[in-house]
């Protein structure tokens, strides 16, 4: 992986590529814990949205964001993982992904807890429906998922639920962003990583609660058919600012920060 943003330019004697990374090793050993790495905010939480999504925006082939994804996008999608305290994700992907809660390595735990997080992220998940079914993988792991439901929910559903997750039902039919970040700043949950999907990643960004986008940008096109990294209608365009480009067998990891009403 190499850094394309912030440019440095070649020391002298040394090619074009191989610029210092954040962290300052060489450009093939990019240190992405620094690259991404996520202080807790001063007050409130901090939302950090990850995505991979192809040049004409699919966000998923044949049903999955699999297709889309490299080693190198598994590899940020882990680090992400490992600052977040919590990994916010709604129904429809955890059941589209068939999510697992995360189960971080012997040596991810103890970054983790180095960093005062956790030793494994919890695992958020939002549903209007409650359709959950019991054989999702997400509730076979160590821990109990969370799941935020809207007031909805049919009772057999919020049964089954309370029964294998932390089930917490929101006053709202359809919870919106600030009922859903609320339930995790309660938890004491600061660092949010939303996994999407493309439903989900509409309601925060109409909500303009996207303080973070780690998009990566994958080599080709999909065509119409999947769902794009949006689906919604958004209030007005949300503004981002660049701050950060990897690049790494054509796929390109942007980091994006939210643009101030200063422009900033
Ligand atoms: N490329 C990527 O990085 C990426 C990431 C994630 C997902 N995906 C792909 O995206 C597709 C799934 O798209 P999706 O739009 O269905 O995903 P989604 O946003 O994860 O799920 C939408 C569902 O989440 C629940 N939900 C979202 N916001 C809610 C709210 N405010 N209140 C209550 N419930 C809420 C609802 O669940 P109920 O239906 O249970 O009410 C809704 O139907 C899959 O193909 C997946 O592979 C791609």
């Amino acid at each position: 992986m190499r850094v394309l943003l912030p440019y440095a330019p070649p020391a002298a004697g040394r090619p074009a590529t191989g610029r210092p990374a954040p962290g300052g090793r060489a450009a093939d050993e990019v240190d992405l814990a620094a690259a991404y790495a996520w202080p807790a905010p001063t007050t409130g939480v901090s939302v950090r949205v990850n995505f991979v999504a192809s040049l004409d925006g699919a966000a998923a082939t044949d049903g999955h964001s699999k297709g889309l994804s490299s080693p190198g996008d598994r590899r940020v999608f882990s680090v992400l993982r490992s600052w977040a305290d919590v990994i916010l994700a709604g129904a429809g992907t955890v059941r589209a992904e068939r999510y697992r809660a995360p189960n971080p390595d012997a040596t991810t735990r103890a970054a983790r807890r180095a960093r005062g997080l956790a030793e494994a992220p919890t695992l958020a998940v939002v549903t209007g429906s409650g359709d959950l079914p019991a054989d999702l993988p997400c509730f076979d792991g160590p821990a109990r998922p969370l799941v935020l439901a809207g007031s909805g929910i049919p009772e057999h559903a919020a049964r089954n639920l309370a029964a294998r997750a932390e089930l917490d039902v929101l006053r709202e039919q359809r919870p919106g962003v600030g009922a859903i970040l609320d339930a995790l700043g309660r938890r004491g949950y600061r660092r949010i990583l939303c996994e999407g999907g493309p439903g989900l990643l509409a309601t925060l960004a109409d909500a303009d609660a996207v303080d973070e986008l780690c998009l990566t940008v994958a080599p080709l096109l999909v065509g119409l058919g999947p769902a794009r990294l949006v689906e919604g209608v958004l209030g007005a365009p949300r503004r981002f600012r660049l701050v950060q480009v990897l690049e790494e067998d054509g796929f390109l990891f942007l980091r994006l920060q939210r643009r101030q009403p200063d422009g900033h």
